[in-house]
């Protein structure tokens, strides 16, 4: 048995469910566990290595800058962090100024404080099946009561309305109403994509109303997609746009991206100790400037066309429907998905879960076409024979 199953069962919390694997190293689209086994990786961290593992530009970054100076405040200027500010502030034409923090739940939060901030409304109207983190406030927006229940009472304001109903949602938004939070492919609750006529309709209802319109791209960002930001398949502009998981190549970071809506922050009403950090920034820079670089949404767009097509042709019928957007695929099965995703693994292939009967495929985008044919192979062989007990 590998030494950290024990050291991990004696002093991690046992809040997440492991796989008896122990990966040690990656590269590109394949981990290798520590007796040398290699599997193809379309988890990449629930959507993080988007570059691929141990990308050689990222590594070269964090490695220099780890020498010259791992940290520095916001309180005082940096060459790093201002590269990474600019650029993020290239991503979407008016979402000019960017608050940087560590996570994506903190992304979500940052923007929920900026709404009310800006606004001096309450409200935050969500939709159901959408996830946007677990911490408080970010649960407050979470659809999913597994999550939310054990820690009630969550914050007041909170409401959530069915997905791509435009009639719900412009019930919901109301003169109390400071921001509306969407997802534009649901990750967690399923891979489920937005109906374009309802982010439309997201958009206007917000504006005439006074409300901001926060999109929550900490899954579908930075490529995954088919686009450097989802958004763009849907001509949308929010007023702040999360991001978080990519955006540094896999080192810890999120971000919000902010519109010309939004403002009126006093020094001191956020921050974050570690936000802007030179050895994240460092990171983010070089991740933005291989993804572009390297064409990798145009590559997403093709192998994910590539990839559904070829799911498609898998006659099973334990399968309801193939759907994504992207290298953001899910697999809807008739039974739960878990047995299935173990077979998987056992075949070399990881993947994940989003809800209880959709398997989920975030491979990095730099997935060979061979890799993903033996990715196709695998499936088809979990979903056509009997899974051995
Ligand atoms: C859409 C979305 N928002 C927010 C989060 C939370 O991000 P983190 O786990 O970095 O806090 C996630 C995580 O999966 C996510 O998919």
């Amino acid at each position: 048995m590998d030494p950290a199953f024990e050291a991990e069962a004696l002093h991690s919390t046992g809040i997440y469910t492991k796989h008896p694997i122990a990966i040690v190293r990656g590269d590109g689209a394949s981990v290798w566990d520590s007796a040398g086994r290699e599997y193809i990786d379309c988890m990449a961290g629930h959507g993080v290595a988007n570059l691929g593992h141990a990308h050689p530009a990222v590594a070269q970054a964090v490695a220099e800058q780890a020498r010259r100076l791992i940290t520095c405040h916001e309180a005082f200027y940096n060459d790093q962090r201002s590269a990474a500010l600019a650029l993020l502030a290239s991503l979407r034409p008016g979402l000019t100024r960017v608050y940087l923090c560590n996570s994506g739940t903190e992304a979500v939060e940052g923007a929920f404080k900026f709404a009310r901030l800006s606004t001096g409304r309450p409200g935050i109207v969500a939709a159901m099946r959408g996830f946007h983190g677990r911490t408080l406030g970010a649960l407050s927006a979470t659809w999913n009561k597994h999550y939310r229940e054990p820690f009630e009472p969550l914050v007041p304001g909170f409401r959530h309305v069915p997905y791509n109903n435009v009639q719900a949602l412009e019930q919901a938004v109301d003169d109390q109403t400071a921001a509306v939070v969407l997802e534009v492919v649901q990750g967690e609750g399923g891979v489920h994509v937005a109906d374009p006529a309802y982010l439309a309709a997201a958009q206007r209802t917000c504006r005439e109303r006074g409300a901001l319109l926060i999109i929550d791209e900490v899954q579908t960002g930075l490529g995954r997609t088919g686009k450097l930001l989802a958004v763009e398949h849907f001509d949308l502009t929010p007023d702040l746009l999360c991001l978080a998981k990519s955006v540094a190549g896999g080192v810890p970071m999120g971000a919000v991206l902010i519109g010309p809506a939004v403002g009126g922050f006093a020094p001191g009403t956020h921050g974050s100790t570690f936000g802007g950090n030179p050895l994240a920034c460092a990171a983010c820079v070089a991740a933005l400037q291989a993804l572009i670089g390297e064409r990798l949404p145009e590559q997403a767009a093709e192998k994910g066309a590539y990839l559904m097509a070829r799911l498609r042709e898998i006659e099973s019928p334990l399968v309801r429907e193939v759907r994504g957007l992207g290298l953001m695929v899910g697999i809807e099965i008739k039974q739960k998905v878990a047995p299935y995703l173990d077979a998987l693994l056992d075949l070399g292939v990881i993947a994940l879960p989003a809800g209880l009967t959709v398997l989920r495929l975030l491979p990095p985008l730099v997935i060979t076409y061979p890799q993903l044919d033996r990715v196709v192979e695998a499936l088809r062989t979990v979903l056509t024979k009997p899974l051995e007990e």
